[in-house]
């Protein structure tokens, strides 16, 4: 299960996904936001990351008019690793390298198509396993 959260700024890009994940049968959850009203990035991003920490859901993609605010704010969570990607080459290796459980993205930066790929190549890499990254990673959590 997919997590999704964006302020207004993402909005329109998290419905876009919303209906690329639909059509290629990925189960998704929106956290909010659910209209383009202006409202505060922190709160989507807490909601991601909590159902991602309590195990409800497995991955998560954020979404802001940049990506960066709502990504700071979810690497703020315990054992959240958010990766800010707008290219597939970050995306493939923050999945192998770095284990990332959370894709954030900038919807002022990045035009849908690329997103999408951006999110495909997020939900399809799986973590490299490799003892080198594991030892990484396990440091960043200490
Ligand atoms: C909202 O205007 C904007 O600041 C927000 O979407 C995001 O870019 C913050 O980092």
């Amino acid at each position: 299960m997919i997590a999704l959260g964006s302020d207004h700024g993402g909005y329109g890009l998290k419905q876009e996904i919303m209906e690329h994940l639909k059509e290629k049968g990925v189960e998704y959850k929106d956290y909010g936001c659910y209209e383009e009203k202006s409202c505060d990035y922190p709160v989507y991003a807490r909601e991601v990351a909590n159902a991602i920490i309590s195990g409800e859901c497995d991955k998560g993609i954020l979404i802001c008019g940049t990506g960066i605010g709502i990504s700071i704010a979810a690497n703020k969570i315990k054992g959240i690793r958010a990766a800010l990607c707008h290219d597939t080459f970050s995306a493939q290796a923050t999945r192998e390298h770095n284990d990332a459980n959370i894709l954030a993205m900038g919807a002022r930066v990045v035009g849908p198509g690329l997103a999408l790929k951006i999110t495909d190549t997020f939900l399809e890499t799986e973590f490299s396993n490799d003892e080198r990254h594991i030892r990484r990673i396990n440091l960043i959590e200490e």
